[in-house]
């Protein structure tokens, strides 16, 4: 199992002063930036795209940004998110006509790659690239915007991955995204959860170091 991570989405962020929100949450204590990318046809919203992640590198952000990539077709965009400076790129399966080709294209571009999986889309197709992937990413709240309620039957689908995870004996992250905050994220990591989305269970609040320090109390339990 990976080190737990705290990955807060920056869907929720103050798009106005993007860089200081990137800034103060990672001063707050998280380790991964979670850039949501959305297209209004893959998902019914748009929000932004490469050029914002280079911005943020050149904002001077050295940790790592995992690019969740709600667009469909996929491939073209790839190539500008690695060269933004992307470190995990992911995509939803069923968003890609030639899966195995997408995940080649993102590890050939030296990023780490991964699944994405809606509430209700099978775990099936991991069977043929567990080689492969780096991350799997559980959507524990339909694509699309922040602030939604966790699915509990995700806690299932969490242990299910898991096992898969296990039986594969590599190093893949276990991501959850939609729904967490620290009132929920101990029974998510019981599940088998290592790398924690929060969107608007952290910017929603004044302090954010308040809320990150409140969630590893509760993953330290
Ligand atoms: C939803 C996005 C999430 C979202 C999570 O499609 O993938 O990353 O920002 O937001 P919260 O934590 O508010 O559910
Ligand atoms: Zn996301």
């Amino acid at each position: 199992m990976q080190p737990f991570a705290i990955a807060p989405s920056i869907l929720s962020a103050n798009f106005a002063r993007l860089g200081e929100e990137v800034d103060n949450v990672l001063a707050a204590g998280a380790d991964i930036v979670h850039f949501d990318v959305m297209d209004n046809h893959y998902v019914p919203n748009l929000t932004i795209g490469p050029m914002v992640c280079t911005a943020l590198r050149k904002h001077g952000v050295t940790a790592p940004i995992d690019v969740h990539l709600m667009v469909s077709p996929v491939d073209r965009i790839i190539g500008d998110f690695l060269e933004a400076g992307a470190t995990y790129i992911t995509f939803h399966p069923e968003a890609s006509q030639h899966i195995d080709r997408s995940l080649q294209l993102i590890k050939d571009g030296g990023a780490k790659c991964g699944l994405v999986f809606n509430p209700a889309t099978s775990l099936d197709v991991l069977k043929y690239v567990m080689d492969k992937v780096d991350m799997i990413l559980l959507m524990s709240v339909n694509p699309g915007f922040g602030g939604q309620k966790f699915i509990p039957g995700t806690l299932n689908k969490l242990r299910e991955a898991r096992s898969l995870i296990d039986a594969s004996g590599r190093d893949i992250r276990l991501e959850i995204d939609g729904g967490v905050s620290a009132t929920n994220i101990r029974e998510i990591a019981e599940a088998g959860a290592d790398t924690f989305v929060a969107g608007s269970a952290i910017f929603n609040q004044p302090d954010y170091k308040t809320v990150i320090d409140a969630m590893r109390a509760e993953l330290a339990q």
